[in-house]
């Protein structure tokens, strides 16, 4: 059944003033501030309506939506028309149905009248609306002046802008400013030259456009449209599931015909994105059925062997006996295994538990390893748990938003959004981010602070702003002694009142003037809700750690934790990073964090899975790298992670693994790491699996089946195999099952079901006999620790120094249309917007090397060199270079190093001692691994 939700025609009204009034002779109850509209929709009487919809305010421009209201002259438009106590309202009379009939008349009068033929036939609201208001004739014919011949704009790869079929409602404009916040559109010219123009006089895809969709979404005709709904007709029934890219955890219909998807839509009751989207999940789904799917199991005795496909049973035999002869030879801690923050809750816990329970090991790891494993260790160690404090909607209430190491608009582009709304209703905004990120300055929003500090003086930053507010008397007093260990305060306190934090004796190693400090500091104090939102060029730093618990020392002394609009939130990267995490993928916890030498937590697990748990914490993905280097651990199962192209030191990434006799790979693409593997076991996308994943706001979404697995098997019946034919068995049906098992082992899932969530949408975590419905906000009484405990949070420069030979410091991110190692977005359209990794460089540091935009550059560190080509920009400073890691061949990762987190290993890829200078050819690394790389991925089919 194809879905289609209620549009109300105007937005949700929150107001705890309700009016009553009669619409049609019924009355109806509302909140103060609702349209008639929407309060006629309400009691499911749709008024006629062109250029409204429930995304966006009203504007009232096309009067089809006019009503009748008694004592009240004319006929006011029902979408701007608040309601009031005592209104009596008539949406259908005999002049109304005249007066609509004329507008259509007018519009259809300049339309083409090609509906049969049209991709929005049966999808189209003017073709509904000509249907509604019993239109059965033009009397202006269709021969005067019209639109019919305008230009088609089909630059972007998604959509087209018919101008044609526009009927101007502005439903586009709006939807990009008021949703989207790009402003990227507008009515050109007047009356009836006007004409939807994307910026000036550009096409789509020159414009400011980012592709969201949202101007899509809210187009009544067919003038913006989906190609893919172009070439492959309207779809005819819908799969609800939840996007994969990153931790905003969107909601999607998956609008289908039989098994083919014909457009990804944003789901209005998702609950994290309220019906946006971004580039990525809206239109980069092409790669689910790119031609480069690894669709059978594959094997090979030796790395440079070609591959040979070969059945299930003998692959997964395979795997299984070469594990147990490496164990057999080398003992049981010769192997291990990583889980995939892309893969289901339910497929990361199952692999997790093979590794604890058919190796006998707690050698398991995840790539949150590289990225978000500070945030867990400190939120931890100061609240008492692993995860962000709020949801996301929590930010519509913030008064104050810090942002901190992060780039929303790019990696987190829905939420960047609602970020963006919020700034415009007034909200102040402080940035923490060595470059000029987009949020510093766009349409309609400024930072009132940009502390663009020297990359790798985080902690001397947070430190000073806390410095700020314990010496200038800003600490919310009543809130620390009613929340906080006094003892543990007190001593902070002393620590942090020290000359050594002050702004202006930080000032010499973060670059950032200490009079921009303190009015940071103070703004942050000043309001009753300030709200942090960070990333990861926050935990990424050998301080990564220290970082994060200076972050939450400075929420709980501002008494900035525990309500809306406030919080210490990381923006997850990875679509399920939140929930690899809270599954036991790290070598110390099992399930829910629980430490693996708490022998009562333990007992737990031994019970249900009728094994004997080491107690002893296994090794993380670089010790197990450095074990294979030095020749005592063998064997690797890694599941939907590319850890030759996305781990620091790559170098040092491949000799371990080349140094290891057996490497299985499960993923949907031969990737990188699949380079040195001996075993290659195809992975299924999320449109081929049932299952659930966590998003950043600890939100648990439904992922669910929209097409059949490719291979033949989802991932958790995978690893149901390889377990099995490692002797341990494993027996579930549905990963249904598998989550009714994670709920009875781990508390903070106890009152999680299949059922619960297809009853509620989605649950956050905790969601047990305490929190039923589970838990948007986190900590609102006490800290699940109890009491919060700041923590002593020295600054420590990394040991990664410029100096003469490496005078720059080169740091790493994302960029909007690109997601991570690139394997699924280089495998769409979206390389439209970003076809190669290029180094973003300051123009005097460029002028001092003779570099000019364009030109190859190499980049060298002490590790290693690339090439890759030069942009000059102006959001770098003096002395910091910057690129992204989305294509193999640039190598981004062959220079970081493997300096990282003292307390969690968290690789500091933000800080690398860099030199740059002009190059006219690739790098020795680049040219070695293009023939490595071409020789490895030879494949022998099997005969059909
Ligand atoms: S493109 Fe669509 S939404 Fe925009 S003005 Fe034209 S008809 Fe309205
Ligand atoms: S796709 Fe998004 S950014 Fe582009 S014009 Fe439409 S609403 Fe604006
Ligand atoms: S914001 Fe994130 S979750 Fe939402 S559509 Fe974009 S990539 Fe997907
Ligand atoms: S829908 Fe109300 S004026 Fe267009």
């Amino acid at each position: 059944m194809l879905i289609k939700e209620t549009d109300y025609g105007t937005p949700i009204r929150l107001s705890t003033n309700l009016v009553t009034l009669t619409i049609d002779g019924q009355e109806v109850t509302v909140p103060e501030g609702t349209s008639i509209m929407r309060a006629a929709a309400e009691m499911g009487t749709k008024v006629p309506k062109l250029c409204a919809t429930d995304s966006i305010e009203a504007f009232g421009s096309c009067r089809l939506c006019a009503v009748e209201i008694e004592g009240r002259r004319g006929t006011p438009a029902s979408c701007t028309t608040p309601v009031e106590n005592g209104l009596k309202v008539w949406t259908q009379t005999g002049k109304l149905a005249k007066l609509r009939r004329n507008i259509m008349e007018l519009y259809i009068s300049d339309h083409p009248l090609d509906c049969l033929t049209c991709p929005a036939n049966g999808n189209c609201e003017l073709q509904d609306m000509a249907g509604v208001v019993g239109l059965r004739d033009v009397r202006y014919g269709f021969k005067g002046a019209n639109h019919l011949d305008a230009q088609k704009d089909e630059s972007n790869p998604y959509f087209t802008f018919d101008a044609s079929k526009c009927i101007v409602c502005s439903r586009c404009v709006r939807a990009c400013e008021e949703v989207q916040g790009t402003f990227a559109l507008t009515i050109d010219s007047r009356g009836f030259a006007s004409t939807v123009s994307a910026g000036q006089k550009e096409d789509f895809l020159g414009s400011e456009c980012v592709s969201c969709g949202a101007c899509v979404q809210a187009c009544p005709t067919a003038t913006l449209m989906e190609k893919t709904i172009i070439e492959a007709g309207q779809p005819e029934h819908t799969v609800i599931t939840t996007c994969a890219y990153c931790g905003v955890g969107c909601s999607f219909k998956a609008e289908m015909r039989g098994t083919e998807v014909v457009n990804m839509e944003p789901y209005k009751d998702g609950q994290a994105n309220h019906g946006h989207s971004c580039v990525k999940g809206r239109f980069a789904w092409g790669y689910t059925t790119h031609q480069d799917r690894i669709t059978k199991p594959m094997i090979r005795a030796k790395i440079t062997d070609p591959w040979k496909e070969v059945t299930w049973e003998e692959a997964i035999n395979h795997a299984a006996s070469e594990f147990k002869r490496i164990q057999a030879k080398y003992g049981k801690g010769a192997v291990g295994g990583i889980t995939s923050s892309r893969c289901t809750n339910e497929e990361t816990y199952l692999v997790q538990k093979m590794v604890r329970a058919a190796f006998g090991v707690n050698n398991v790891d995840t790539c949150a390893r590289v990225c978000h494993s500070p945030t867990g260790y400190g939120l931890s160690q100061t609240f008492g748990t692993s995860a962000g404090t709020q949801n996301f909607d929590s930010v519509r209430e913030a008064d104050v938003i810090m942002v901190i190491g992060a780039n929303p608009t790019d990696a987190h582009p829905v939420f960047g959004s609602a970020m963006k709304k919020r700034l415009r209703q007034g909200a102040k905004l402080i940035v923490i981010d060595p470059r000029r990120i987009d949020l510093v300055k766009s349409a309609h929003i400024k930072a009132t602070h940009h502390l663009a500090l020297k990359p790798g003086t985080n902690v001397a930053i947070i430190n000073a702003m806390a410095h700020v507010i314990v010496t200038e008397g800003l600490v919310k007093e009543d809130y620390v002694a009613e929340r906080c260990d006094m003892a543990e305060f007190n001593r902070w306190r002393d620590f942090i009142a020290d000359k050594r934090h002050a702004p202006e004796e930080t000032e010499k190693y973060t670059g950032v003037p200490a009079a921009e400090v303190r009015k940071a500091a103070r703004l942050y104090a000043s309001v009753n809700n300030a709200a942090i939102y960070y990333g990861l060029g926050v935990t990424e730093h050998s301080q990564g750690s220290t970082m994060v618990m200076g972050m939450a020392n400075l929420a709980m002394a501002t008494g900035n934790v525990g309500h809306i609009g406030a919080g210490v939130n990381p923006l997850r990267g990875q679509n399920n990073v939140q929930g690899s995490c809270d599954m036991g993928s790290f070598p110390h916890e099992l399930p829910g964090y629980r430490h693996i030498s708490t022998d009562s937590v333990r007992e737990q697990f031994n019970a249900a899975w009728g094994v004997t748990l080491d107690p002893e914490p296994g090794l993380r993905i670089p010790n197990m790298l450095d074990a294979a280097i030095d020749g005592s651990f063998k064997g690797l199962y890694v599941q939907g992670e590319d850890i030759a192209q996305s781990d620091p030191n790559i170098q040092h990434v491949t000799a371990g693994l080349a140094a290891m006799e057996c490497v299985v790979i499960q993923d949907i693409f031969l990737n990188e790491t699949a380079n040195y593997a001996h075993v290659f076991l195809p992975g299924t996308t999320f449109l081929e699996k049932d299952g659930t994943f966590t998003n950043a706001e600890r939100r648990i979404n439904m992922v669910r089946k929209a097409i059949p697995p490719m291979p033949g098997y989802a991932d958790w019946e995978v690893t149901i195999m390889l377990s099995n034919a490692l002797g341990y068995k494993m027996d579930y049906s549905h990963p249904s099952e598998i989550m009714d098992e994670i709920a009875a082992l781990t508390p903070t899932f106890k009152g999680v079901s299949y059922a619960r969530l297809e009853e509620m949408g989605s649950i956050q975590w905790p969601c047990n006999d305490a929190a039923p419905d589970g838990t948007p906000t986190m900590h609102i009484d006490k800290f699940v620790r109890g009491l919060g405990r700041f923590m002593i949070t020295e600054f420590v420069p990394t040991e990664e120094r410029v100096g003469p030979r490496f005078p720059l410091i080169l740091t790493t991110g994302r960029i909007l249309s690109q997601y991570n190692v690139g394997a699924q977005t280089r495998r769409t359209e979206n390389v439209a917007w970003h076809p190669e990794d290029v180094l973003e460089i300051h123009a005097h540091d460029a002028e001092e090397r003779g570099i000019r935009d364009g030109d190859n550059v190499a980049i060298v560190s002490r590790v290693g060199e690339t090439s890759l080509k030069a942009v000059i920009s102006e959001r770098m400073q003096p002395g910091v270079v910057y690129t992204t890691f989305h294509h193999f061949g640039t190598g981004a990762n062959v220079i970081t190093t493997d300096f990282s987190d003292w307390a969690t290993n968290c690789p500091e890829y933000k800080v690398t001692a860099v030199e740059v200078r002009l190059s006219n050819h690739q790098s020795e690394w680049q040219r070695e691994n293009a023939l490595f790389r071409q020789a490895s991925r030879r494949i022998n089919k099997a005969a059909e």
